[in-house]
């Protein structure tokens, strides 16, 4: 059957080919973590034409991959898979006619699933796959019955792709080194609205997605459900259920400002429009940094936007990491660490730098806490992940870590030149995939070299390639948390304290700052107090509970349930039934685990299969 998606890729390959060769990065890193052989043929454009079925819990369809050949002797595009089942594989030399070939699928790994080799020839530039993804065991995607909704009324379905999940629902090279176009076509039941990482369109059913712009794999995203638009400046708005989408829109109606402020930093917003896709509670990410619509965790929707430094991160997002992106996974550190910094200085600019400086204290502590629970080889910035889980690598450490060293170059050179400098760096590798070597030569040649006085001072070596963090790291300070440090010495002396003004940030440096064990009587009066059982900021909340599990403060147990079995965040849940004793925590979690996406699922599988119980 001709199909016009096929069509389009045809348009797509021939613009691609008219583009710079910058465009595509020079040369393709190794990934570990890809079985796909791009340095031999590589996929640059992926058309999707897809089903969503809920009943069947399956997406089923085809996709044509547009193949560049880069060594003439290739007889096969090796692609990446994970319990996708595969029904034919074809190929074509004009995008109109094709023929069906042999594929073979190879052992599928527990981590990085199953090779699958398509036969190719010399002339042959589509291959179409016919496919369609497990019922049960697709890693990227959450089925949500309508009870796990806000609305209750309509199934929902979403997909994760970072790091290494994208090829759990689509068959290709799923690396972030192999930068594809896109263009998608998704079928849904009547009434139900697809959204994809890329522009979007109002039409309930029939919209043709196009991302023109190459992206690495785990940017390319959906989600299916019940949702409704509003707008909340010229290019930007939410997307969410019916009953959220209010609230959301008055929560990030600063999204405007915050695009305009890295805008004036670091050049043009190049994706177009930038949306919010708000989710059910359980997604297991505060946010995901997809291009054109970031996808958010309800719980940072707290009334007051204390949360929405939240966005500013995602946001941007669009310059290190969608635009600029890591090779592999061991570079991680220059999305998330570069990400980090640009995020503290959006937040600078439009909250002030008392809130910025409170927020880089709060990551300070993380990474702190961090640095003490890993071994030495991951709190590198480079770090080494062969043969493990991506996921691995991915703590606060290439985060906070990262965002410290580019501090201490601002320091070393001042906001200006580093900004400049920034500014020149995403223009240069504007969209490539790039390896810490390719960024830090660059930083040598562009910055470094214009004050070797200041470079001097940076040991950058031992910043990305040792553990811990060198003698001359920067140490953030907040004026108001040494006011809150006081008043935790009189709270615990038994004075009263003064807390109207606090911030959400205030409250979680209080909390935080408290003796870890506390009598009975001192949970007791803390809640009475400031009544943090009923706390409506997640934030503050998840602390809370944090403090109640460690000091058995029974009266938060079914808020404590209540909460666990609702809000899937990783970074939440994770901490809370590493706490808890064993055999509380599996109690909860038989129940919770249905309602969580797959990520966080195998996340907590593995920690309570590694415990023992106490008794
Ligand atoms: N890209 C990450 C989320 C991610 C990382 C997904 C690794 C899968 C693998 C995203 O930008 C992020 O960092 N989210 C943070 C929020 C942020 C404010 C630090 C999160 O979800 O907690
Ligand atoms: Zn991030």
């Amino acid at each position: 059957m001709f199909r016009i998606a096929t069509l389009f890729s045809l348009i797509i390959l021939m613009n691609s080919c008219t583009r710079p060769k910058a465009a595509h990065n020079e040369a393709v890193a190794h990934d570990v973590h890809s079985y796909g052989n791009p340095a031999e043929a590589r996929v640059t454009h992926v058309s999707l034409d897809l089903r969503v079925v809920f009943e069947q819990r399956t997406i089923e369809g085809s996709v044509v991959l547009s193949v560049e050949h880069l060594s003439p002797k290739t007889k096969q595009l090796i692609l990446d898979s994970r319990s996708l089942q595969i029904d034919e594989t074809e190929i074509s030399n004009d995008g109109k006619t094709y023929a069906e070939t042999h594929f073979e699928a190879g052992p599928a790994d527990r981590i990085l699933g199953a090779p699958l080799k398509v036969d190719i020839k010399p002339d042959t530039q589509f291959v179409r796959i016919r496919y369609s993804t497990s019922p049960s065991s697709a890693a990227a995607l959450q089925w949500l019955d309508p009870e796990q909704t806000a609305g209750k009324e309509h199934p929902f379905l979403y997909t994760q792709g970072e790091a290494i999940l994208t090829r759990s629902w689509i068959p290709l090279q799923d690396s972030p080194a192999v930068r594809v176009t896109w263009d998608a076509r998704v079928k849904t039941p009547a009434g139900l609205k697809a959204v994809m990482s890329a522009p979007n369109c109002m039409d309930t059913n029939d919209c043709h997605f196009v991302m023109d712009h190459p992206v690495p794999s785990y940017l390319i995203a959906l989600a299916v459900g019940d949702l409704k638009f509003q707008a909340t400046g010229p290019r930007t708005g939410v997307w969410a259920e019916p009953s959220v989408v209010a609230k959301a829109a008055n929560e990030f109606s600063d999204t405007e400002k915050m695009i305009e402020a890295a805008e004036k930093l670091y050049g043009p917003y190049r994706w177009g429009r930038y949306d919010l896709l708000i989710l059910p509670p359980s997604f297991p990410f505060g946010g995901m940094e997809n291009p054109c619509l970031t996808f958010a965790t309800p719980t940072v929707l707290a009334g007051d936007k204390s949360l929405v430094s939240l966005v500013a991160h995602e946001l941007a997002h669009s310059w290190s990491g969608n635009l600029v992106t890591n090779a592999t996974w061991s570079d991680f550190w220059l999305n998330e660490g570069f990400t980090v910094y640009i995020e503290r200085r959006i937040v600078e600019e439009l909250y002030g730098r008392n809130r910025e400086e409170m927020e880089a204290v709060l990551g300070y502590q993380d990474l702190q806490d961090e640095l003490k629970a890993n071994p030495v080889r991951d709190q590198i910035l480079n770090i080494n992940l062969d043969g493990r889980d991506p996921d691995e690598g991915m703590t606060q450490i290439p985060y906070e870590k990262g965002a410290l060293f580019l501090t201490e170059v601002e320091e070393k050179f001042g906001r200006a030149k580093l900004d400049a400098y920034l500014k020149g760096y995403f223009d240069h590798f504007a969209f490539q995939s790039i390896t810490t070597k390719q960024s830090l030569d660059y930083m040598r040649t562009h910055l470094f070299a214009q004050d070797p006085a200041a470079a001097a001072k940076i040991p950058v070596n031992e910043w990305v390639y040792q553990p811990g963090l060198p003698a001359t790291a920067p140490k953030p300070a907040s004026q108001a948390f040494a006011a809150v440090d006081r008043e935790i010495d009189a709270w615990l002396t038994g004075k009263p304290i003064e807390t109207a003004n606090w911030s959400t940030q205030e409250w979680l440096h209080f909390l935080r700052g408290l003796p870890e064990h506390l009598s009975a009587a001192q949970m007791k009066r803390l809640d009475s107090q400031f009544q943090l059982t009923q706390a409506t900021n997640n934030e503050i909340l998840a602390q809370w509970l944090l403090m109640a599990v460690r000091n058995h403060y029974a009266p938060a147990n079914l808020r404590l349930e209540e909460f666990l079995t609702t809000v899937g965040r990783r970074k939440y849940v994770k901490p809370l039934y590493a706490a808890m004793d064993p055999k509380q925590a599996r109690a909860i979690y038989e129940k919770a685990r249905p309602m969580y996406h797959p990520v966080t699922q195998s996340t907590i599988d593995q920690m309570l299969a590694g415990r023992k119980e106490s008794k």
